[in-house]
């Protein structure tokens, strides 16, 4: 079973199809998009042991030629270096303007590719393959491409839309728990900033979802990515909607930029803890009652998630050194921090001018619970 959805942006609109043995029908996929019968796959080492093979023969069953390069996994590949060593070996491939690159792997690969994709020629087309659940639900659609800079992350991109996005559901039963749970962190965004009974349904269904249960899987992703879709479509380069998906962001940027983008905090682990912290905040605001945050930290915790800073491990800086973080944010205009709040759960807005303050008190009362902790 296939579902699909469609971002709507005109001329560059294209299909999320979301289902089972979508790689083994690559070729089938592709072939209408393709000028000619080749194709160039970047991908990362881990997604390459797993899953390369079972692509290659979708793409070979229809007679499309393929090359690939596997990079290395993890978010420092994500910089100046690997793309220019994708867009080099890209032009080595003889890619031309006209041809179809395919990017295989999460979040990682699907920004790097997609924004080495944008600057090739002047912009060729990519097909995004997500293989974390993080990228199916997040990454690989809506265009937003990037590498990190020394001065924080994503803060070299470009908005460059894909022309098609296979989200095959089968490869996430190779996804190790912890990278699962990332994802689902973006999962649970969606719920938190615009369905309350996507979140309920959250609540009662996720465990069936870390359990492996095929059709929660799908039903999952599909509510997911519909929502984003709708919000690309509005705000396709972020004006004014689109600023609603980056809930717990600008908390979960600062705190990975804390941690170095190392191993002690994947990003969908910072969107969650983030998210927790954006009702938090909220609620000292008066904006929603206290019970919510609770319940936002209640259902990460029950699906074993990180939920608070003081589930990271490691030392922390202060505060104040967060709160100089997160003014490296792409949200910061004028100086003045814009953060998403909300008035319950599945009522997110973009609050403009969030006093500093209130921030910093509810950084410095989670980091005292991470000392109180240690
Ligand atoms: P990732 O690409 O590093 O993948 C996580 C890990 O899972 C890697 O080790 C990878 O090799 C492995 N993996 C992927 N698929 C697998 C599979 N099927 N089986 C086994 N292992 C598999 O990270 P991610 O969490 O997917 O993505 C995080 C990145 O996405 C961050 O850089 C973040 O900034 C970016 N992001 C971008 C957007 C956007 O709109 N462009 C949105 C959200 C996040
Ligand atoms: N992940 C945030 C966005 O795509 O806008």
């Amino acid at each position: 079973m296939t579902s699909s959805v469609r971002v709507e942006l005109g001329s560059r609109s294209y299909d999320v199809r979301i289902g089972i043995g979508l790689i083994e029908r690559a070729g089938q996929e592709l072939a209408p998009l393709l000028r000619r019968s080749r194709t160039a796959v970047l991908t990362d080492e881990t997604v390459a042991a797993l899953h390369l093979e079972s692509l290659k023969e979708g793409l070979d069953a229809e007679n499309i030629a393929s090359s690939h390069l596997a990079l290395p996994t993890g978010e420092k590949t994500k910089s100046w270096r690997w793309l220019a060593d994708s867009v080099d070996w890209l032009l080595d491939q003889r890619v031309e303007r006209g041809d179809v690159v395919i990017v295989l792997g999460g979040g990682v690969i699907g920004d790097l590719g997609g924004f080495a994709a944008s600057v090739l020629r002047r912009g060729v087309r990519f097909v995004q393959v997500p293989t974390s659940l993080l990228a199916q639900v997040d990454s690989s659609v809506g265009g937003k491409t990037g590498i990190n800079s020394s001065h924080g992350k994503n803060l070299v991109g470009a908005f460059h839309q894909p022309s098609l996005v296979l989200a095959d559901i089968g490869v996430l039963d190779t996804l190790p728990r912890r990278e699962f749970l990332s994802g689902y962190g973006e999962v649970v965004k969606y719920g938190l900033l615009g369905d309350r009974d996507f979140f309920e349904w959250l609540e009662a269904n996720g465990q069936r979802l870390i359990g492996g249960d095929a059709e929660s899987r799908i039903k999952a992703v599909c509510r997911s990515v519909q929502m984003k879709a709708d919000i690309v479509a509005r705000d396709e380069t972020e004006q004014g909607d689109r600023a609603l998906l980056n809930l717990g962001h600008t908390f979960c940027h600062a705190l990975e930029a804390a941690t170095g983008y190392s191993d002690r905090l994947r990003h969908g682990e910072g969107v969650a803890i983030g998210c927790a912290l954006a009702f938090e905040t909220s609620a000292r605001m008066g904006l929603c009652s206290q019970e919510e945050p609770v319940r936002v930290r209640a259902h990460l915790k029950s699906m074993g998630m990180k939920a608070e800073i003081a589930d990271i491990p490691g030392e922390l800086p202060d505060a104040e050194a967060l709160m100089a973080l997160m003014a490296q944010d792409k949200k910061v205009i004028d100086g003045r921090l814009r953060f998403i709040l909300a008035r319950g759960i599945g009522k997110a807005f973009v609050a403009e001018d969030v006093d500093s303050e209130l921030v910093r008190s509810v950084l410095a009362d989670a980091l005292r619970e991470e000392r109180f902790r240690s």
